[in-house]
């Protein structure tokens, strides 16, 4: 999809569809107004005669604009209550029904979908994200079944004069987002037999090649080993696919700049190993590794930007499988920071392939460094699928990212991380177990990665709920790449 910005009014730019906005009542908003009058008043007169009324979620399609194009008209709801919801609500409205259509290329009235309170770069970043979104389609494992492609792959996004350089810069942006957002969905949505750690490695070695500031070095299990990175190999002792620690240097920046630095957990398939998950829906386990597909994400639209920043891309992954050589239930192994886990339970892998990774990050001495885990299923429990949980040991960071999740509507709320929480991972014989108990689930395994990040600033962020869709809809969200991606951009 390509999005681009343009000055001339609505009725100037060839294109297949116009869209515009219709507040409640039958008000037409500025762009509609346009139209209308570039289509001698045949909007008015449908409004009148009861066509449309604006109503939040309606849309009308007008057929009959010859050479003038199709009208797409979208209720946008009472004046009055266009706020960034309602708007957000108008742009999935807008984007469905211009992929279902047949048209190659749309313009939309971009202020007609602009609520109050938020600027033109707001408005371009929410209809990129809506347009792209819906045009997502995976397809590269239908055989013979045909997908209806979508047509739709030209879209210019109509601006005033005054509003052109800010919108261009936010049209950027937006599509490289969008990139990274596709890249981290197309990453999830792969199934566990063609997506492990090594496919993943060569991913990373891939990008790596195709842009220029971008640096992938790979650890295999040898490399692990001599390293000392027990938890990681104690994940991926029970696969036929070796575990990988993955890094993606992105030097945007100075060179003394101190890196922000993101962790993945790429868990390419959790069965749970010895403590084996049931078995409904455990095909959704190929999801585990959507943490490392958002850092995947996040790098690749930071070089399609060029962002001024050093942002380092760890990816550590592995398959959490059960086998004669799996990791059991009892077994104490050693972390790469020294300390000793009691593994009580196979099935919390995430925080031990983390931890490893956490502490082998130090070395970048980051600015902060954020890890991203499918890590705990009590973080649905708490959020449902509208939030990520955020934890992590400092506030400013925290902060950031929960405002990161506002602005881009890919939202995160915070979870404590008081110190009595830690009690709960005492073993009696290593330094922790790796399980917590069945209260605070989503606290107790970020108390658990604390104990790898004192000497950095730090934030966990849990996207067990919004990394995917369930059900219908079955698929890859691309979360938190615009969360993370917001962040990044407010730092540059
Ligand atoms: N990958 C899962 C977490 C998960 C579960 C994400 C369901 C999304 C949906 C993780 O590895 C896991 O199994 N966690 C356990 C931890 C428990 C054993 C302490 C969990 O949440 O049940
Ligand atoms: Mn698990
Ligand atoms: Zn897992």
């Amino acid at each position: 999809m390509q999005f681009s910005v343009t000055t001339s009014t609505l009725d100037k730019p060839r294109a297949g569809i116009r869209a515009a906005g219709i507040h409640h009542k039958r008000k037409p908003a500025a762009g509609a107004t346009v139209l209308d009058a570039a289509r001698d008043g045949e909007i008015t007169a449908l409004l009148k005669a009861g066509e449309m009324d604006g109503e939040a979620g309606s849309r009308l399609l007008l057929p009959t604009g010859g050479s003038k194009g199709n009208a797409l008209l979208i209720g946008l709801g009472a004046k009055k209550d266009f706020d960034a919801r309602a708007a957000r609500k108008a742009a999935q409205t807008l984007a469905a029904a211009l992929v279902e259509r047949p048209a190659t290329s749309a313009v939309i009235a971009v202020a007609d979908f602009q609520p109050r309170g938020k600027d033109i770069a707001w408005v371009v970043h929410t209809l990129v994200a809506a347009i792209s979104d819906a045009a997502y389609r995976f397809t590269p494992f239908k055989g013979k079944e045909k997908t209806t492609p979508v047509k739709l792959d030209r879209i210019q996004l109509g601006v005033e004069r005054t509003e052109a350089d800010a919108a261009k810069r936010a049209c950027s942006e937006a599509a490289a987002i969008a990139t990274g957002v596709n890249r981290a969905k197309d990453l999830g949505n792969t199934p566990p037999n063609v997506c492990y750690p090594e496919s993943l490695a060569d991913t990373a070695r891939e990008m790596a090649k195709q842009h220029k500031k971008l640096k992938t070095t790979v650890l295999d299990e040898k490399d692990l080993e001599k390293l000392g990175a027990g938890a990681i190999l104690a994940v991926g002792k029970g696969s036929e696919r070796p575990p990988r620690l993955i890094a993606m240097e992105y030097s945007g920046g100075k060179k003394d700049d101190a890196p922000v630095v993101l962790v993945g957990k790429g868990i390419t398939f959790d069965t749970g190993g010895i403590s084996l998950k049931p078995g409904a829906e455990m095909d959704e386990m190929k999801y585990d590794m959507c943490g490392a597909a958002s850092v995947f994400g996040v790098i690749e639209a930071c070089c399609e930007l060029e962002l001024p920043i050093n942002v380092v891309g760890v990816v550590t992954s592995a398959e959490n499988m059960p086998d004669g050589r799996a990791t059991r239930p009892g077994d104490i192994i050693t972390t790469l920071s020294g300390q000793t886990v009691e593994i009580l339970n196979t099935d919390a892998e995430g925080r031990l392939v983390l931890a490893d990774a956490l502490t082998w990050v130090e070395r970048y001495k980051p600015k902060a460094v954020i890890d991203i885990a499918t890590l705990t299923g009590a973080c649905i429990i708490a959020l449902g699928h509208q939030g990520a949980a955020v934890l992590g040991n400092n506030e400013r960071l925290a902060k950031g990212l929960l405002a990161a999740g506002e602005e881009s509507g890919d939202r995160a709320w915070q979870l404590p991380l008081w110190p009595e929480y830690q009690e709960q991972l005492k073993s009696n014989f290593a330094d922790m177990a790796n399980i917590g108990g069945r209260p605070a689930g989503t606290i107790t395994a970020a108390c658990f990665l604390s104990r790898y990040t004192e000497d950095y600033t730090w934030a966990h962020v849990d996207i067990a709920g919004v990394a995917w869709k369930s059900g219908k809809e079955k698929g890859a969200t691309g979360r938190p790449v615009p969360m993370l991606m917001r962040y990044l951009l407010d730092q540059a």
